[in-house]
Protein backbone atom coordinates (compact mmCIF):
# COMPACT_ATOMS: atom_id res chain seq x y z
CA UNK A 1 0.00 0.00 0.00
CA UNK A 2 1.49 3.29 -1.19
CA UNK A 3 0.46 6.84 -2.24
CA UNK A 4 -0.67 6.86 -5.96
CA UNK A 5 1.86 9.09 -7.84
CA UNK A 6 1.09 10.65 -11.25
CA UNK A 7 3.58 7.63 -13.19
CA UNK A 8 0.35 5.55 -12.19
CA UNK A 9 -1.87 7.05 -14.25
CA UNK A 10 -1.69 4.78 -17.24
CA UNK A 11 -1.95 1.53 -14.96
CA UNK A 12 -4.85 3.06 -13.54
CA UNK A 13 -6.66 3.81 -16.73
CA UNK A 14 -5.78 0.77 -17.66
CA UNK A 15 -7.45 -1.13 -14.66
CA UNK A 16 -10.97 1.20 -14.83
CA UNK A 17 -11.00 1.04 -18.61
CA UNK A 18 -10.93 -3.59 -17.91
CA UNK A 19 -13.95 -2.74 -14.99
CA UNK A 20 -15.98 -0.53 -16.38
CA UNK A 21 -15.78 -1.08 -20.54
CA UNK A 22 -14.77 2.44 -21.11
CA UNK A 23 -11.92 4.88 -21.59
CA UNK A 24 -11.38 7.75 -18.86
CA UNK A 25 -7.84 8.46 -19.29
CA UNK A 26 -8.46 11.99 -19.20
CA UNK A 27 -10.85 11.55 -16.09
CA UNK A 28 -7.73 10.38 -13.86
CA UNK A 29 -5.20 12.87 -15.38
CA UNK A 30 -6.99 15.28 -14.07
CA UNK A 31 -7.55 13.86 -10.89
CA UNK A 32 -3.83 12.80 -10.16
CA UNK A 33 -2.74 16.49 -11.08
CA UNK A 34 -5.36 18.54 -8.75
CA UNK A 35 -3.78 15.97 -6.00
CA UNK A 36 -0.26 17.43 -6.84
CA UNK A 37 -1.25 20.60 -6.98
CA UNK A 38 -3.50 20.85 -3.44
CA UNK A 39 -2.22 17.31 -2.17
CA UNK A 40 -4.26 18.26 1.24
CA UNK A 41 -7.52 18.21 -0.39
CA UNK A 42 -6.77 14.49 -2.22
CA UNK A 43 -6.32 11.23 -0.73
CA UNK A 44 -4.92 8.77 -3.28
CA UNK A 45 -3.75 4.95 -2.67
CA UNK A 46 -1.86 2.30 -4.14
CA UNK A 47 -1.87 -1.18 -3.95
CA UNK A 48 0.67 -3.12 -5.45
CA UNK A 49 0.70 -6.87 -6.10
CA UNK A 50 3.87 -8.34 -7.98
CA UNK A 51 5.60 -5.30 -8.43
CA UNK A 52 2.37 -3.63 -10.27
CA UNK A 53 -0.08 -2.09 -9.45
CA UNK A 54 -3.14 -4.08 -8.85
CA UNK A 55 -5.93 -1.76 -6.93
CA UNK A 56 -6.38 1.73 -6.52
CA UNK A 57 -8.76 4.40 -4.32
CA UNK A 58 -9.03 8.32 -4.74
CA UNK A 59 -10.63 10.64 -2.90
CA UNK A 60 -11.30 14.27 -1.95
CA UNK A 61 -11.78 16.60 0.93
CA UNK A 62 -15.26 18.05 1.49
CA UNK A 63 -15.43 21.04 2.73
CA UNK A 64 -18.81 22.89 2.91
CA UNK A 65 -20.14 21.43 0.45
CA UNK A 66 -24.41 21.09 0.52
CA UNK A 67 -24.26 23.33 3.66
CA UNK A 68 -21.99 21.24 5.60
CA UNK A 69 -19.63 21.85 8.60
CA UNK A 70 -17.96 18.42 9.85
CA UNK A 71 -14.90 17.56 7.76
CA UNK A 72 -15.27 14.91 5.36
CA UNK A 73 -13.88 13.08 2.85
CA UNK A 74 -15.18 12.03 -0.48
CA UNK A 75 -14.57 8.58 -2.06
CA UNK A 76 -14.48 9.08 -5.76
CA UNK A 77 -13.47 6.13 -7.32
CA UNK A 78 -11.57 2.69 -6.91
CA UNK A 79 -11.07 -0.37 -8.34
CA UNK A 80 -9.38 -3.44 -8.38
CA UNK A 81 -7.84 -5.55 -11.75
CA UNK A 82 -9.60 -8.43 -12.58
CA UNK A 83 -7.05 -11.11 -11.96
CA UNK A 84 -6.66 -9.15 -8.43
CA UNK A 85 -9.66 -9.76 -7.03
CA UNK A 86 -11.29 -12.16 -4.56
CA UNK A 87 -8.13 -11.81 -2.16
CA UNK A 88 -8.93 -9.05 -0.25
CA UNK A 89 -7.41 -5.98 -1.71
CA UNK A 90 -10.16 -4.07 -1.99
CA UNK A 91 -11.11 -4.05 1.44
CA UNK A 92 -7.03 -3.87 2.35
CA UNK A 93 -7.49 -0.44 0.48
CA UNK A 94 -10.74 0.68 2.11
CA UNK A 95 -8.55 0.29 5.72
CA UNK A 96 -5.92 2.25 4.63
CA UNK A 97 -8.23 4.88 3.43
CA UNK A 98 -10.51 4.97 6.29
CA UNK A 99 -7.07 5.03 8.79
CA UNK A 100 -5.32 8.09 5.99
CA UNK A 101 -8.97 9.98 6.41
CA UNK A 102 -8.65 9.83 10.37
CA UNK A 103 -5.24 11.03 10.39
CA UNK A 104 -6.02 13.89 8.20
CA UNK A 105 -9.26 14.39 10.79
CA UNK A 106 -12.13 13.45 8.48
CA UNK A 107 -15.16 12.66 10.78
CA UNK A 108 -16.89 10.57 7.71
CA UNK A 109 -16.75 9.33 4.39
CA UNK A 110 -19.43 9.57 2.21
CA UNK A 111 -19.67 8.52 -1.18
CA UNK A 112 -22.68 7.33 -3.91
CA UNK A 113 -23.61 4.35 -5.98
CA UNK A 114 -26.33 3.69 -8.75
CA UNK A 115 -28.71 0.76 -6.71
CA UNK A 116 -28.20 -1.15 -9.63
CA UNK A 117 -24.36 -1.69 -9.51
CA UNK A 118 -24.84 -4.51 -7.03
CA UNK A 119 -20.98 -5.86 -6.55
CA UNK A 120 -20.29 -2.23 -5.62
CA UNK A 121 -23.18 -2.11 -3.15
CA UNK A 122 -21.68 -4.92 -2.02
CA UNK A 123 -18.87 -3.95 -1.69
CA UNK A 124 -19.87 -0.42 0.59
CA UNK A 125 -22.06 -2.83 2.63
CA UNK A 126 -19.43 -5.09 3.81
CA UNK A 127 -16.94 -1.79 4.15
CA UNK A 128 -19.58 -0.78 6.62
CA UNK A 129 -21.17 2.20 4.89
CA UNK A 130 -24.93 3.02 5.45
CA UNK A 131 -27.32 4.56 3.50
CA UNK A 132 -27.09 8.57 4.31
CA UNK A 133 -30.20 10.49 5.19
CA UNK A 134 -29.05 13.27 2.36
CA UNK A 135 -31.72 12.99 -0.73
CA UNK A 136 -29.77 12.59 -4.29
CA UNK A 137 -31.93 14.71 -6.91
CA UNK A 138 -31.50 15.46 -10.53
CA UNK A 139 -32.63 16.50 -13.18
CA UNK A 140 -32.09 15.78 -17.35
CA UNK A 141 -31.19 19.15 -18.86
CA UNK A 142 -33.20 17.96 -22.55
CA UNK A 143 -36.45 17.47 -20.09
CA UNK A 144 -36.15 20.80 -18.31
CA UNK A 145 -38.36 23.48 -19.10
CA UNK A 146 -36.71 26.25 -17.13
CA UNK A 147 -36.08 29.42 -19.20
CA UNK A 148 -34.20 32.80 -18.66
CA UNK A 149 -36.71 35.82 -18.47
CA UNK A 150 -36.96 39.16 -19.58
CA UNK A 151 -37.72 40.13 -15.46
CA UNK A 152 -35.03 37.83 -14.13
CA UNK A 153 -32.63 39.82 -12.38
CA UNK A 154 -29.36 40.49 -13.50
CA UNK A 155 -26.74 37.46 -13.09
CA UNK A 156 -23.11 37.35 -13.17
CA UNK A 157 -20.11 35.36 -12.88
CA UNK A 158 -18.71 35.35 -9.27
CA UNK A 159 -15.11 37.23 -8.34
CA UNK A 160 -13.16 37.48 -6.15
CA UNK A 161 -14.54 40.58 -5.30
CA UNK A 162 -17.76 39.41 -4.24
CA UNK A 163 -17.25 37.23 -1.85
CA UNK A 164 -18.09 39.46 0.96
CA UNK A 165 -21.72 39.70 -0.85
CA UNK A 166 -21.94 36.34 -0.87
CA UNK A 167 -20.73 35.37 2.53
CA UNK A 168 -22.93 37.69 3.71
CA UNK A 169 -25.61 36.32 2.29
CA UNK A 170 -24.91 32.64 3.43
CA UNK A 171 -23.86 34.10 7.00
CA UNK A 172 -27.88 34.72 7.11
CA UNK A 173 -28.93 31.15 5.84
CA UNK A 174 -26.26 28.81 7.77
CA UNK A 175 -25.30 31.65 10.52
CA UNK A 176 -21.68 30.63 10.02
CA UNK A 177 -18.93 32.65 8.39
CA UNK A 178 -17.60 30.38 5.78
CA UNK A 179 -16.00 33.07 3.48
CA UNK A 180 -12.82 30.78 3.43
CA UNK A 181 -14.62 27.95 1.70
CA UNK A 182 -16.76 30.48 -0.32
CA UNK A 183 -13.61 32.28 -1.58
CA UNK A 184 -11.55 28.83 -2.49
CA UNK A 185 -14.80 27.91 -4.01
CA UNK A 186 -14.74 31.01 -6.23
CA UNK A 187 -11.01 31.00 -7.44
CA UNK A 188 -11.42 27.38 -8.17
CA UNK A 189 -13.87 28.70 -10.99
CA UNK A 190 -11.98 31.41 -11.71
CA UNK A 191 -9.18 29.16 -13.06
CA UNK A 192 -10.95 26.86 -14.21
CA UNK A 193 -13.98 27.14 -15.69
CA UNK A 194 -14.44 23.14 -17.18
CA UNK A 195 -14.25 22.38 -13.44
CA UNK A 196 -16.09 24.90 -11.61
CA UNK A 197 -18.85 27.02 -12.20
CA UNK A 198 -20.18 29.76 -9.31
CA UNK A 199 -22.97 32.32 -10.22
CA UNK A 200 -24.82 35.31 -8.19
CA UNK A 201 -27.83 37.48 -8.60
CA UNK A 202 -27.64 41.14 -8.40
CA UNK A 203 -30.67 42.92 -7.00
CA UNK A 204 -29.96 46.95 -6.36
CA UNK A 205 -26.55 46.89 -6.09
CA UNK A 206 -26.00 43.94 -4.10
CA UNK A 207 -25.87 40.16 -4.24
CA UNK A 208 -28.78 38.87 -3.78
CA UNK A 209 -28.34 34.79 -4.25
CA UNK A 210 -25.33 32.18 -4.94
CA UNK A 211 -25.18 29.14 -7.02
CA UNK A 212 -21.87 26.83 -7.10
CA UNK A 213 -21.67 23.92 -9.72
CA UNK A 214 -18.51 21.52 -10.01
CA UNK A 215 -18.59 19.60 -13.18
CA UNK A 216 -17.99 15.81 -13.05
CA UNK A 217 -16.58 13.93 -15.59
CA UNK A 218 -16.27 10.92 -14.61
CA UNK A 219 -16.72 10.30 -10.35
CA UNK A 220 -18.47 7.09 -8.70
CA UNK A 221 -18.09 5.26 -12.31
CA UNK A 222 -19.86 8.64 -14.49
CA UNK A 223 -19.25 8.15 -17.93
CA UNK A 224 -21.51 10.78 -18.73
CA UNK A 225 -20.29 14.31 -17.98
CA UNK A 226 -22.74 15.88 -15.14
CA UNK A 227 -22.92 19.01 -13.15
CA UNK A 228 -23.41 19.02 -9.22
CA UNK A 229 -24.81 22.12 -7.52
CA UNK A 230 -22.81 22.24 -3.88
CA UNK A 231 -24.23 25.14 -2.63
CA UNK A 232 -27.17 27.69 -3.35
CA UNK A 233 -28.61 30.39 -1.05
CA UNK A 234 -30.85 33.53 -1.68
CA UNK A 235 -31.20 36.35 1.13
CA UNK A 236 -34.00 35.31 2.92
CA UNK A 237 -35.34 38.87 2.20
CA UNK A 238 -35.53 38.30 -0.87
CA UNK A 239 -37.20 34.67 -0.88
CA UNK A 240 -40.12 33.81 -3.17
CA UNK A 241 -39.21 36.25 -5.54
CA UNK A 242 -38.01 34.42 -8.25
CA UNK A 243 -33.77 34.68 -7.96
CA UNK A 244 -33.31 31.10 -7.02
CA UNK A 245 -34.96 30.18 -10.41
CA UNK A 246 -32.80 32.54 -12.22
CA UNK A 247 -29.75 31.29 -11.24
CA UNK A 248 -30.87 27.91 -12.44
CA UNK A 249 -31.95 28.80 -15.40
CA UNK A 250 -28.50 30.69 -16.38
CA UNK A 251 -26.40 28.09 -15.39
CA UNK A 252 -28.74 25.69 -17.39
CA UNK A 253 -27.87 27.40 -20.40
CA UNK A 254 -24.57 27.63 -19.43
CA UNK A 255 -24.14 23.38 -19.04
CA UNK A 256 -26.10 22.97 -22.47
CA UNK A 257 -23.42 25.00 -23.93
CA UNK A 258 -20.77 22.73 -22.24
CA UNK A 259 -22.51 19.45 -23.55
CA UNK A 260 -23.26 18.77 -19.69
CA UNK A 261 -26.86 16.49 -20.06
CA UNK A 262 -27.40 15.84 -16.18
CA UNK A 263 -27.16 18.14 -12.90
CA UNK A 264 -27.29 16.58 -9.79
CA UNK A 265 -27.59 18.38 -6.33
CA UNK A 266 -27.93 16.75 -2.43
CA UNK A 267 -30.15 17.70 0.02
CA UNK A 268 -30.44 17.43 3.81
CA UNK A 269 -33.12 15.84 5.36
CA UNK A 270 -35.00 18.52 7.09
CA UNK A 271 -33.91 21.34 4.35
CA UNK A 272 -37.56 21.16 2.90
CA UNK A 273 -37.26 24.60 1.25
CA UNK A 274 -34.65 23.42 -1.20
CA UNK A 275 -36.53 20.33 -1.66
CA UNK A 276 -39.48 22.04 -2.80
CA UNK A 277 -37.78 24.59 -4.89
CA UNK A 278 -35.38 22.17 -6.46
CA UNK A 279 -38.44 19.53 -7.27
CA UNK A 280 -40.62 22.56 -8.77
CA UNK A 281 -37.56 23.21 -10.67
CA UNK A 282 -38.13 19.81 -12.32
CA UNK A 283 -35.20 17.70 -9.76
CA UNK A 284 -36.73 14.29 -9.38
CA UNK A 285 -34.83 11.04 -6.99
CA UNK A 286 -31.68 10.12 -8.80
CA UNK A 287 -31.10 6.68 -9.44
CA UNK A 288 -27.76 6.85 -7.42
CA UNK A 289 -27.98 6.55 -3.38
CA UNK A 290 -25.85 7.83 -1.01
CA UNK A 291 -23.68 6.46 1.29
CA UNK A 292 -21.86 7.25 4.80
CA UNK A 293 -19.50 5.81 7.17
CA UNK A 294 -18.66 7.59 10.09
CA UNK A 295 -14.91 7.27 11.54
CA UNK A 296 -15.09 6.89 15.35
C1 LIG B 1 -34.38 27.32 -1.64
C2 LIG B 1 -34.00 28.71 -2.13
C3 LIG B 1 -32.70 28.64 -2.93
C4 LIG B 1 -35.15 29.23 -3.03
O1 LIG B 1 -34.81 30.48 -3.59
P1 LIG B 1 -35.96 31.51 -4.03
O2 LIG B 1 -35.32 32.61 -4.79
O3 LIG B 1 -36.76 31.87 -2.84
O4 LIG B 1 -36.86 30.61 -5.00
P2 LIG B 1 -37.74 31.12 -6.23
O5 LIG B 1 -38.51 32.34 -5.82
O6 LIG B 1 -36.90 31.26 -7.43
O7 LIG B 1 -38.75 29.91 -6.40
C5 LIG B 1 -38.75 29.02 -7.53
C6 LIG B 1 -39.86 27.98 -7.32
O8 LIG B 1 -39.59 27.21 -6.11
C7 LIG B 1 -40.69 27.31 -5.20
N1 LIG B 1 -40.20 27.43 -3.83
C8 LIG B 1 -39.11 28.12 -3.40
N2 LIG B 1 -38.99 28.03 -2.07
C9 LIG B 1 -40.02 27.26 -1.65
C10 LIG B 1 -40.46 26.82 -0.36
N3 LIG B 1 -39.78 27.14 0.75
N4 LIG B 1 -41.56 26.07 -0.29
C11 LIG B 1 -42.26 25.73 -1.41
N5 LIG B 1 -41.91 26.14 -2.65
C12 LIG B 1 -40.80 26.90 -2.76
C13 LIG B 1 -41.36 28.62 -5.60
O9 LIG B 1 -42.71 28.60 -5.24
C14 LIG B 1 -41.20 28.65 -7.09
O10 LIG B 1 -42.16 27.81 -7.70
P3 LIG B 1 -42.90 28.27 -9.08
O11 LIG B 1 -41.82 28.39 -10.09
O12 LIG B 1 -43.82 27.16 -9.34
O13 LIG B 1 -43.52 29.56 -8.78
C15 LIG B 1 -33.83 29.69 -0.94
O14 LIG B 1 -35.00 29.65 -0.15
C16 LIG B 1 -32.65 29.40 -0.03
O15 LIG B 1 -31.60 29.94 -0.23
N6 LIG B 1 -32.80 28.53 0.99
C17 LIG B 1 -31.73 28.22 1.91
C18 LIG B 1 -30.65 27.33 1.27
C19 LIG B 1 -29.42 27.21 2.14
O16 LIG B 1 -29.53 26.96 3.33
N7 LIG B 1 -28.24 27.43 1.53
C20 LIG B 1 -27.00 27.47 2.25
C21 LIG B 1 -26.27 26.15 2.24
S1 LIG B 1 -25.68 25.61 0.66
Amino acid sequence: MRPLAPQDLDAVAAIDAELGGRARRAYFERRLCSAQRAPEQHLQLAADRDGALAGYMLGRALEGEFGRSEPALRLEAFGVKREAQGRGLGAALSREFESAARRAGASEIRTTAVWREHALLRFLDHAGYRLADSHLLDCALAGSNLTTADDDPEIFVLEGHDVEGVARVDRRLTGRDRRGYLCRTIREALADSAVRMSLAARVDGGVAGYLMARLDYGDFGRVEPAAVIDTVGVDPLRARQGIGRALLSQLFVNLRGLGVERVETVVAPDALDLMAFFVRAGFRPSERLSFLKRLA
